[in-house]
């Protein structure tokens, strides 16, 4: 079967094996079968490159439903199941007025994958809303409860990513939002610019959400229109002594406080001052609003998308000294 619709970089490589499962005991019960010797695990597919076949059985979590846990006092809990769609869960938030998630908007992929990298966007992370998330373990395949703590989220990183790569499966996250009074997140440039061009006086969590999807559909491309995986890369973080010594040679470079000696660095600045916006190589390319994604056009190769980000991430080394890494896995 091919992977094509199931990576939203679009990429075209075959996987030997493939389930979708829709419920727990599916789940548990496919990963019993010990003819297959490798599992891969899929969510939205949205954070990742494919660059060859894959030679395992890939199981789709499709596994959905939300539901509200505890409803008082400005503070309702909901539970959503991995499967869901974390565009259409946000939506779904926002048309119950439940607050929180209106920032994260628009963004690619899964509720179940979301806590992997604590996804954010426009000064909000998951882990502002997140509570704890339920996730199998693949040794024992009994469920144990992450809570936010034991996740330990940083900056597109959590728990995840680190001792618990590839040991747990996460089923389902259950989150902490607002029910009357919000806490409206409008403190991003972009996003006041685009509600005053909304001509918005009095924002809510959904003209937020409004906002934020028009600042994406102007700047990001559409995954089902052209392949891609969000930001490629993560934005860097420099010590400040670094910083100063590169503002000599490059007067505009943007940064972000991040620490008392470090400062975030946009990685699309970089790329952009490299000369890497808007570049194409055939069907592949940098994306010509968002240096930040690299696109595939249509039929490209996963193996030239990894080496056009590692020309792109040897240029930014020599030019700036600064390493960038890939924010997307690399399978
Ligand atoms: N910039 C450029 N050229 C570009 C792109 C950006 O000069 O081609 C500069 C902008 O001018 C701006 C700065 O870089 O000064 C930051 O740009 P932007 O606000 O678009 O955000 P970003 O750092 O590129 C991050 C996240 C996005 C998130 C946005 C908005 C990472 C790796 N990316 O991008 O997340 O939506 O902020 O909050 O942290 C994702 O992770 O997939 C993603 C899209």
């Amino acid at each position: 079967i091919s992977l094509k619709d199931y990576n939203t970089f679009g990429i075209d490589v075959t996987a030997k094996h493939f389930v979708s499962v829709s419920a727990l005991d599916e789940l548990i019960a496919v990963l019993k079968l010990d003819q297959y010797q490798n599992k891969l695990i899929l969510g939205g597919g949205s954070n990742m490159l494919l660059t060859k076949p894959v030679d395992a059985l890939v199981i789709h979590i499709n596994i959905k439903g939300k539901s509200v846990l505890s409803n008082q006092n400005n503070s309702v809990l909901i539970e959503a199941q991995a499967g869901e769609n974390w565009h259409e869960f946000v939506q779904w938030t926002l048309e119950h007025n439940y607050g929180g998630l209106e920032n994260m908007s628009l963004i690619p992929g899964n509720v179940g994958t979301a806590p992997i990298q604590n996804i954010g966007a426009y000064g909000v992370e998951l882990k502002d809303h997140f509570v704890s998330c339920q996730a199998l373990n693949l040794e024992t395949l009994e469920l144990e409860t992450f809570t936010k703590h034991i996740c330990q989220f940083g900056y597109r990183n959590s728990i995840f990513k680190h001792e618990a790569k590839g040991k747990y499966i996460i089923i389902s996250v259950v989150f902490e939002l607002t029910t009357t009074n919000h806490v409206l997140r409008t403190n991003y440039g972009a996003i006041t610019s685009q509600l005053e061009a909304m001509h918005v006086v009095t924002p809510s969590i959904q003209t937020i959400s409004q906002a934020v999807i028009a600042i994406r559909e102007n700047k990001l491309p559409n995954p089902k229109e052209i392949g891609n995986s969000g930001s490629f890369f993560k934005n860097p973080v420099i010590l400040n002594s670094q910083f100063e010594l590169l503002k000599q040679n490059f007067p505009n470079i943007p940064s972000y406080p991040v620490s008392e000696t470090e400062v975030k660095v946009p990685a699309g600045w970089l790329i952009e001052t490299a000369g890497f916006k808007g570049k194409t190589f055939g069907n592949y390319g940098v994306h010509k609003n968002q240096a930040l994604v690299l696109v595939n056009y249509g039929g490209a190769k996963g193996q030239d998308i990894l080496e056009l980000s590692q020309l792109i991430q040897k240029t930014i080394y020599r030019i700036f000294n600064i390493s960038i890494e890939a924010e997307v896995n690399i399978l």
